[in-house]
């Protein structure tokens, strides 16, 4: 199948009940696993780059990739960029058939955060391409908030109200509570506040950080409105776990398809225990 556009995956989602993953790609092997997986389960994917993803494996080659990989199956796949910062690396993103778009304003003030979401909604808008934005700081677990600092990062409800009709853009990203990268205790969601946005919202709402998350909180993020939700760092762990291990046990393994193999495997159990999680098997 050609790649669809991501807003074609998360109204169905957001119909059903169920959310669809954000996996985001570091290599060809993650690109395989993700997509294999969804395969088999019969699930639609979004297979999303980060700006770092972007600058390691290349542009063209990323989007290429992708694209001969959603050919090869027949569920929907949307080719998503993650966490775009800047107006430029969407146009080159659009301009490289990224079927979505992140953009992430959400260090910038209330305005100038919608005022460039805007300007994209219009860009993307005119050739089909969904948008995501952030209103609310989604960290990483490294940064050392206080209770305030993590309460007042935190996205205001009616102000999500406000940006949601003054951008109209396709998805938005909520910070409750999450963070990316590996958590050191367990993550506590804001649901009170996940609640009174939903109340206030209708458009897909995105976890971030959702690695390391309970499984119980995300089925329950999902049943009161998540319907992407964006993991990385648990497929990262999977994959260099397996090649720590293998590398250790093996000294005289040199051949990367001997060592990259398992952990391709490594990510494809981790995909296939994340899609179930998300409900979006046999949605496809
Ligand atoms: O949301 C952030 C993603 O985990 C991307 O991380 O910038 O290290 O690729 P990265
Ligand atoms: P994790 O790396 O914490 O899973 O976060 C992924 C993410 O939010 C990508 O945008
Ligand atoms: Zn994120």
């Amino acid at each position: 199948m050609s790649l669809v556009p991501m807003s074609q995956i998360l109204i169905k989602a957001q119909a059903e009940g169920y959310a669809v993953g954000g996996f985001n790609m570091n290599n060809l092997e993650t690109l395989q696993a993700i997509i294999e997986v969804a395969e088999e389960e019969r699930s639609p994917v979004i297979v999303q780059l980060s700006e770092g993803a972007i600058k390691y494996v290349g542009i063209e080659y990323a989007a290429a990739c992708v694209k001969v990989a959603a050919e090869k199956v027949t569920v929907p796949v949307a080719l998503h960029l993650d966490h775009g910062g800047s107006f430029k690396k969407i146009v080159q993103c659009i301009r490289n058939d990224f079927s979505s778009v992140m953009i992430d304003g959400s260090k910038l003030p209330f305005a100038d955060n919608i005022a460039l979401v805007q300007k994209v909604v219009e860009a993307a808008g005119a050739v089909g391409v969904t948008v995501e934005a952030e209103l609310g700081k989604i960290g990483g677990t490294e940064d050392n908030h206080t209770v305030d600092e993590r309460e007042a990062s935190m996205t205001v409800p009616e102000e999500a109200k406000e940006f949601v009709e003054r951008t109209k853009v396709d998805a938005l990203a909520i910070a409750i509570g999450t963070a990316h990268g590996p958590y050191k205790g367990k993550p506590e969601l804001d649901f009170a506040r996940l609640e009174a946005i939903r109340k206030l919202v209708d458009i897909p709402l995105v976890l971030h950080g959702a690695s390391g998350v309970y499984d119980e909180d995300i089925q329950k993020a999902i049943s009161m409105g998540i319907c992407k939700i964006n993991i990385n760092t648990d497929f990262q762990q999977a994959f260099s776990g397996k090649i720590r291990e293998i590398l250790n046990n093996d000294p005289k393994v040199y051949d990367p398809r001997k060592i990259l193999g398992p952990g391709k495997e490594a990510m494809r159990e981790k995909v296939r225990e994340k899609i179930r999680l998300m409900g979006s098997n046999n949605r496809a």
